[in-house]
C-alpha cells in the first residue's frame, strides 16, 4: 500500500518535566488536577451540579443522526457509496478516526493526512459533518515497541503490550508528548475545515483499563499523594497505618496497592482510584485544551459509559466537556434492559446538569462482546433510540456506520450490516433517520425531575472492597430496584452527587451509598430541613472519604439527620427471609438487618421486624423536622413491600406517580416555555391506547384523549402551550 505520506515539521510537543521522573506537562496552562489541588483525597469539586460549560451545541440541524465512521478500514472507492447511503438514510452526524494514529502518523512524527482530507472534504460535500476523533486510545506498535516503559503494568504484574486497543501509561511522559504531538497537528490541520464541528477526544476513558503498577505509576501515585495531604504524616493517619504495622516512615515506601499476601489497606486502595481516575482525567484535560487552543469556537467531548464505567468518577468529568456524550449497549439477556436503558440516560443528563447530551454510540442490534449476542426484536432499535432522546438526548449516534468485515467486531451490528441495503435492518435504520428528522424541534427541550437518587463513584470504590459484613451487599442492585420501581410508576429521576444542590427535589433517595461524609450529612440535613422527603436505605453513610468507620457510630453523621444509630450490622443467611410489620400490613425482606435504636423523640418506628435476627426492633422510621421527613429503611424489601414504602414516600412529598398507563408503556416528557413533547414508547407486543390528546409530531395527526400507540412502536405527541 503506498501511503501518501507527507514529510511535515513536527508540531511542538508540550514540555515534560521529567528531571524526577515526574508527569506534569506544561502546555502554558495549569490542568493537571483540572486546576484545582483535590481536597481531602477528593479529586474534584463536585458538590455543584454538575454542568458542562457553554460552548455552542454542534452546529447540526434538528437532531444529530449518524455514528462512528472508520473509512481507513475501507477501500476509498467505497467512500462514494457510503456518502450516498448515509443520506438515504438521514445520516448528519460522523465520528471519524478515534482509531486511526498509525493511519494518520505512521512513523513517530511523519504524518498521513492526504486520506483525512479527501473523506472531510466528501462527507462536507455531501451534506453530513464530522465529529473529529484523537485516535489516541490506540497507540501505534512503533510507540509501545519504541516505549516499553509506557506499557501498562496490570496488578499482577502483567505488561500489557500492542495487538489491540487501549490506553498506555496514563502516567507515561513518553505517551503524554506523543498523544500531545498527534492531537496539535490534528487541531492544527482541520479546526478551520468546515466539516469538522466538534472534537471526539480519545475513546471511553477508564476501558478497557484505567490501572497501572509501573515504575512511572509508583513516582506519580506519590506525586499524587503528596500534593492531596502535603505530610507523610496525613497519609498515614488517612490511611490509618497503625492497623497491621503498615505505617510508613518515608514516602518512597508507598507503592499502589498491587498484589499482596492478603487484604491491602483499604483507604489506600480508595485513593489509588482517586489517583487512576486523576490520572486519566489529566490526560483527556490535556488534549481538550490543546484542541481548544486551535479551536476555539467547537466544543470538546468525550464518550462516557454513564452507568457501565465504573473506574471515572464522572461528576469530575462532566463539568470538563463541552458537551456531556455517552455510550449505552443494552445488556441483552436482560429482560429490564429497558429500564437500566433509562437509567443510564437519566444518569448522563444528571451529568449533563439537565441540558441536552449526546448518545455518542449504541448498537443498532447486537453487539459481539456478551456471553450471548442477541439480535435486537424488530422495532427495539427504535425504541432504544427514542428512550435516549425522551430522556434528553439531542444526538442518537451509533457504533458503527459500515460493519467491519475483518478484526475484533466484525460480528458487531452496524448501520449498514453485512447483508446491505436489501435486509430488514437497513429499511429500520432508514425509518429511524426519518423519524428522527421529523422530530428537530425536540431540540433544545428539557427533561425535568421532582425526585433525586444518590450516585457517587467513589462510594462505589470504597464499597466495592474487601472484608464487609456481607457479600450480598451491592449497591448497583440497590440503585436498580429504587429505579426500577420510579421507572414503573413513571416518575422520571435524576441522579445527584451527594453534595450537590438538592433543593429543586421533592424526594432524594440514598439507595445504598457507603461513603457519605460529614459534607454530604450536612446537605442531606438541609435538604430535609428545606421540607424534602429523604429516604435512606440500609449500608449508607457507614465511613467517610477514608473508608473509616465515623466516630458516630456505624450510621455516621446521617443517621443523626435520620434521628437513628445502626448499634450493630445482622446481615442475613444465603436466602434467609425475615418478615416485617409495615402499618399492620405483612412485608417481607431479605439479604440485611440493622439492630438500630431511636436517637431523637421525633422519630417514629413506622415499621418493624417480626422475626429474624433484628425481631423487634426498628425497620423503618421516620423523622419529621419541620415540613421535611428522614425515612430510614432497615433491610432490602421484596419489590411489592417495597411498594409500600414507596406510595406514602410519595404522599408526604408531593410526587404525583402517573397512574392510569398500560403496562409496559413508558412515558417520558420533554417540554420548553411553549411545547411540551410527550414520548410514548410501547415495550409489549400488544397495540395500546393512552389517555392523550395532542398532535402525533411524525403523522401529524390529531388525537383527542386517547393515542394509539401499536405494538412494539414509539409515538411523540406534541401539546402547544
Ligand atoms: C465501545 C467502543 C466502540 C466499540 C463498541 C462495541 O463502545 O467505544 O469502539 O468497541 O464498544 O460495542
Amino acid at each position: 500500500m503506498s501511503l501518501e505520506t507527507t514529510i511535515r515539521p513536527v508540531p511542538p510537543i508540550p514540555a515534560i518535566s521529567a528531571d524526577d521522573g515526574g508527569i506534569a506537562v506544561d502546555d502554558g496552562d495549569t490542568h493537571e488536577n483540572g486546576g484545582a489541588k483535590p481536597a481531602g483525597g477528593r479529586n474534584a469539586d463536585v458538590s455543584a451540579k454538575a454542568a458542562p460549560s457553554e460552548r455552542p451545541w454542534p452546529k447540526v440541524a434538528g437532531l444529530a443522526f449518524g455514528g462512528d465512521y472508520n473509512p481507513e478500514q475501507w477501500d476509498e472507492s467505497v467512500w462514494p457509496e457510503d456518502i450516498r447511503l448515509m443520506q438515504a438514510a438521514g445520516v448528519n452526524l460522523v465520528s471519524v478516526g478515534i482509531f486511526a494514529w498509525v493511519r494518520l502518523e505512521p512513523r513517530p512524527g511523519v504524518f498521513d493526512f492526504g486520506w483525512l482530507d479527501r473523506i472531510l472534504d466528501l462527507l462536507h460535500d455531501g451534506g453530513i459533518s464530522v465529529d473529529l476523533g484523537t485516535p489516541t486510545a490506540a497507540p501505534p506498535a512503533w510507540f509501545y515497541r519504541a516505549q516499553p516503559e509506557s506499557w501498562v503494568v496490570d496488578a499482577d504484574g502483567r505488561r500489557l503490550g500492542p495487538g489491540s486497543r487501549g490506553i498506555c501509561c496514563p502516567s507515561s511522559p513518553a505517551y503524554a508528548a506523543a498523544s500531545a504531538r498527534i492531537t496539535t497537528a490534528l487541531a492544527e490541520r482541520y479546526s478551520a475545515h468546515p466539516a469538522v464541528l466538534m472534537w471526539h477526544v480519545h475513546n471511553e476513558y477508564g476501558a478497557p483499563v484505567s490501572q497501572c503498577h509501573c515504575e512511572q505509576s509508583q513516582i506519580a501515585f506519590r506525586e499524587w499523594l503528596l500534593l492531596t495531604y502535603d505530610t507523610l504524616d496525613a497519609i498515614n493517619d488517612a490511611w490509618g497505618t497503625n492497623f497491621w504495622g503498615q505505617r510508613y516512615g518515608e514516602l518512597d515506601e508507598i507503592r499502589t496497592p498491587a498484589a499482596s499476601a492478603s487484604v491491602i489497606n483499604p483507604a489506600q486502595q480508595l485513593d489509588y482510584q482517586r489517583f487512576c481516575d486523576h490520572q486519566l482525567l489529566s490526560c483527556y484535560l490535556r488534549e481538550r485544551d490543546i484542541l481548544r487552543t486551535w479551536s476555539a469556537d467547537k466544543p470538546v467531548t468525550t464518550n462516557f459509559m454513564a452507568t457501565n464505567c465504573p473506574s471515572v468518577n464522572l461528576w469530575g468529568w462532566a463539568p470538563e466537556v463541552d458537551v456531556v456524550s455517552n455510550d449505552h449497549y443494552l445488556t441483552a439477556e436482560r429482560t429490564d434492559r429497558h429500564v437500566l436503558l433509562a437509567m443510564d440516560a437519566d444518569l448522563t443528563r444528571s451529568l449533563a446538569g439537565g441540558r441536552p447530551w449526546m448518545l455518542m454510540e449504541h448498537s443498532t442490534s447486537a453487539v459481539n462482546w456478551q456471553p450471548r449476542n442477541l439480535a435486537k426484536e424488530p422495532g427495539e432499535m427504535a425504541r432504544n433510540s427514542l428512550a435516549h432522546i425522551a430522556r434528553g438526548a439531542d444526538a442518537a449516534l451509533f457504533f458503527q456506520w459500515r460493519g467491519s468485515r475483518s478484526g475484533a467486531e466484525k460480528f458487531h451490528s452496524s448501520m449498514l450490516p453485512h447483508a446491505g441495503t436489501n435486509s430488514e435492518q437497513w429499511t429500520e435504520l432508514v425509518d429511524l433517520g426519518r423519524t428522527i428528522k421529523a422530530l428537530a424541534d425536540v431540540r433544545g427541550t428539557t427533561v425535568t425531575a421532582e425526585v433525586a437518587l444518590l450516585w457517587d463513584w467513589e462510594s462505589f470504590w470504597a464499597q466495592d472492597l474487601d472484608w464487609h459484613p456481607s457479600v450480598d451487599l451491592d449497591h448497583r442492585e440497590r440503585t436498580i430496584a429504587f429505579y426500577t420501581r420510579l421507572w414503573q410508576d413513571n416518575v422520571t429521576v435524576d441522579f445527584a452527587h451527594p453534595t450537590a444542590d438538592l433543593s429543586g427535589y421533592k424526594l432524594v433517595i440514598v439507595p445504598q451509598v457507603y461513603l457519605l461524609d460529614q459534607d454530604a450529612a450536612d446537605n442531606l440535613d438541609t435538604f430535609v430541613t428545606g421540607g424534602g422527603q429523604l429516604l435512606v436505605s440500609y449500608f449508607s453513610g457507614v465511613v467517610d472519604a477514608h473508608d473509616a468507620v465515623h466516630p458516630q457510630g456505624l450510621s455516621g453523621p446521617v443517621g443523626e439527620v435520620l434521628g437513628i444509630s445502626v448499634q450493630e450490622f445482622a446481615p442475613l443467611a444465603q436466602g434467609q427471609h425475615v418478615a416485617l410489620d409495615l402499618w399492620g400490613q405483612n412485608a417481607s425482606a431479605d439479604v440485611w438487618a440493622d439492630r438500630l435504636v431511636l436517637t431523637d423523640p421525633a422519630t417514629q418506628i413506622l415499621g418493624t421486624f417480626t422475626d429474624g435476627p433484628a425481631a423487634g426492633r426498628p425497620a423503618l422510621t421516620r423523622r419529621r423536622i419541620g415540613q421535611g421527613s428522614a425515612w430510614y429503611l432497615a433491610t432490602r424489601l421484596d419489590p411489592e413491600s417495597l411498594a409500600l414504602v414507596m406510595d406514602p414516600l410519595y404522599a408526604a412529598a408531593g410526587v404525583t406517580p402517573v397512574a392510569g398507563l398500560p403496562h409496559g408503556l413508558e412515558m417520558v416528557t420533554r417540554r420548553d416555555h411553549s411545547q411540551t413533547f410527550y414520548f410514548l414508547l410501547n415495550h409489549t407486543d400488544q397495540p395500546v391506547d393512552v389517555p392523550l390528546s395532542g398532535t402525533d409530531v411524525i403523522s401529524g395527526e390529531r388525537h383527542e384523549h386517547s393515542v394509539p400507540v401499536p405494538a412494539t412502536q414509539v409515538i411523540v405527541i406534541r401539546q402547544q402551550h
